[in-house]
């Protein structure tokens, strides 16, 4: 077998979130001068690729996912001319940095929308989801339709100027674009694409690639939560008729044009869907990101319907992320956080009693499975998610607090409301999107050394325990273990970057092992063996062969070769 190798398959991208990354000028918000100001570094960890969420100009509203010019920069973040800096930065540094594609929708305040909802015979009115309002028996006006928003409620609000509702599958302020109109879709290529590419930009991860093309009959979705009005919009709103058709012609008319990497965002698939817009052949995306592993435990229409997972569950869900190529022309991605998403050493690892061992666990999971390596700010040095004494009241992102009233809406009146809010608190406390967005904890200064004023959301209460700088000094530090890792990721990248993924003892509820072999059988497997609980358990390989332990998360005068130590894992190269 012969391996396609490609610089977006054999990269480890590292994701910035431009707010908390780092503050350059003291008002308390990251900005593209603080993350310049740290290329080295991450140059230093060891990544090929960052990708920046949105720094474009937006009121902010989900923090920056809403756009009011996609050919700007916002003002707290800095000007065109940082972000260019910020580019050629990465260049001469041999980085290259893909930004953040939010096409799906812009903000209520970006000018396209502003001449949208200006009348009802604009030019432009046909580049949003217009429709008039229903009326129920008593005449009361409701939404066209039973579609709810990502961020609770109704998915359309209501516009006086016209008299009609505008769809808006997230936050009332992200109006949704009509695909449909031909003229709005090559505004789009133009403004939010080819503007960028020309730029240099190497690009992009696509925001919800999944959801441009809607049913066209715009009928009710079906009923999911019987105690609710509104309703998951997902078989009428996401793959739908015509987002192949969009995506190859996004494809063809501007993406192709450059040597540039496309990732996309796409949530829950079936192998069979997931194909189709990430087979090569198919000249769509080059990969896409899914949630299996990320929402485990969480029910999919709602993150805050929280179960519970276990090791198999966990093992099933990163079988999925990486088999679904298996045979095809489609590539992976690797990822267990994004700003989406908790922080892994928490939901996954044991972030009190072993933090880095834990930490290191997931480093060695996720640096050697297959696909493209994806890292969020932080991940590199074991961030944990907020404490649990903290109130809603710092909790800043509009999915948490939206969810939050909804919800005080709904049960404040029941007997046991306060027994529900603390349930709802430690799911919030567990899940929320929140504990990713918190500031990168530099060192022991003050604020974490992000700031030196008093940051926009609280840093973490643990930056003096947990931080770069400390981390830097100690070779024993999560922070090295990742520098290795990525590494070794790359010495054997025949295993761990292309190769095949077989996991070993499926039912061990404490140990998650896997074999990873390159296409030829001259060459060496790598054997994983992971224990993901807080117990000593025994140590048998389970393969024959010459086992040479390539990495280890103990110290060597604690290494007992037939048993492995609380959250122990160990690589090794077998002949
Ligand atoms: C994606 C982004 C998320 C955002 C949403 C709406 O899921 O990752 O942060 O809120 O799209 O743009
Ligand atoms: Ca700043």
């Amino acid at each position: 077998m012969t391996i396609d190798y490609t610089w977006w398959k054999d990269a480890s991208i590292y994701q910035i979130w431009p707010a908390s990354y780092k503050d350059s000028n003291g008002d308390g918000i990251g900005d593209i001068p603080g993350i310049i100001s740290e290329l080295d570094y991450i140059k230093d960890l060891g990544v090929d690729i960052i990708w920046l969420s949105p720094m474009y100009k937006s009121p902010m509203e989900d923090m920056g996912y809403d756009i009011s010019d996609y050919e700007d920069i916002n003002p707290d973040f800095g000007t065109l001319q940082d972000m260019q800096d910020l580019i050629d930065g990465c260049h001469t540094r041999g980085l290259k940095i893909i930004c953040d594609l939010v096409v799906n929708h812009t903000s209520s305040e970006h000018e396209w929308f502003k001449e949208s909802r200006s009348s009802l015979d604009s030019p432009k009115r046909d580049w949003y989801i217009w429709k008039k309002p229903k009326y129920d028996a008593e005449g009361n006006r409701q939404p066209p339709n039973n579609w709810m928003s990502y961020f609770s409620g109704s998915a359309w609000e209501y516009d006086e100027t016209t008299g009609e509702y505008y769809l808006r599958l997230f936050a009332k302020g992200q109006p949704d674009l009509n695909w449909e109109n031909e003229e709005c879709r090559k505004a789009i290529y133009d403004s939010a694409l080819k503007f960028w590419l020309d730029r240099g930009v190497d690009g992009f991860r696509i925001d919800v690639a999944g959801f441009y093309s809607k049913d066209q009959s715009f009928g009710d979705a079906p009923i999911f939560f019987k105690d609710q009005i509104y309703q998951p919009s997902k078989s009428l709103t996401s793959n739908g008729p015509r987002i192949h058709e969009f995506h190859k012609e996004m494809t063809r008319e501007v993406i192709s044009k450059y040597d540039v990497m496309t990732v996309g965002e796409m949530c829950h698939w079936n192998k069979e869907e997931a194909l189709k817009y990430v087979g090569a052949s198919r000249k769509e995306m080059n990969m896409m990101f899914i949630f299996d592993l990320v929402e485990l435990g969480c029910e999919n229409s709602d993150r805050f319907l929280y179960s519970h997972w276990n090791l198999l569950d966990f093992k099933n869900a990163v079988q999925n992320q990486s088999d679904f190529i298996k045979g095809s022309d489609a590539w992976s991605t690797v990822f267990i956080e994004n700003h989406d998403q908790p922080r892994c050493v928490t939901r996954f690892g044991n972030d009190k009693k072993h933090h880095a061992a834990s930490a290191k666990l997931l480093a060695m999971l996720q640096t050697t499975l297959t696909g493209t390596l994806f890292i969020y700010q932080g991940q590199e040095i074991g961030m944990t998610n907020l404490p649990k004494s903290w109130s809603i009241e710092e909790y800043k992102d509009v999915y948490t607090t939206n969810y939050y009233k909804e919800f005080v809406k709904k049960y404040e009146n029941e007997p046991d409301f306060e027994d529900k809010k603390s349930k709802l608190m430690d799911v919030i406390n567990l899940v929320a999107r929140d504990h990713s967005r918190s500031p990168v904890q530099w060192s022991a200064a003050r604020y974490g050394g992000f700031s030196t004023v008093e940051p926009w959301t609280q840093v973490n209460d643990n930056y003096p325990e947990i931080n770069v700088k400390l981390q830097q000094h100690n070779p024993d530090s999560v922070l090295r273990f990742y520098q290795q890792s990525l590494k070794l990721r790359k010495q054997y990248k025949d295993l761990f970057i292309y190769g095949s993924f077989e996991i070993l003892d499926y039912d061990n509820e404490k140990v998650f092992t896997y074999v990873k072999e390159s296409g030829s059988d001259v060459l060496p497997k790598a054997y994983v063996v992971l224990n993901f609980s807080g117990d000593k358990v025994e140590f048998t390989p389970l393969i024959k062969g010459d086992f040479k332990l390539v990495s280890s998360n103990v110290m060597e005068s604690e290494f007992e070769q037939s048993s492995l130590s609380p959250f122990e894992g160990r690589i090794y190269i077998v002949e």
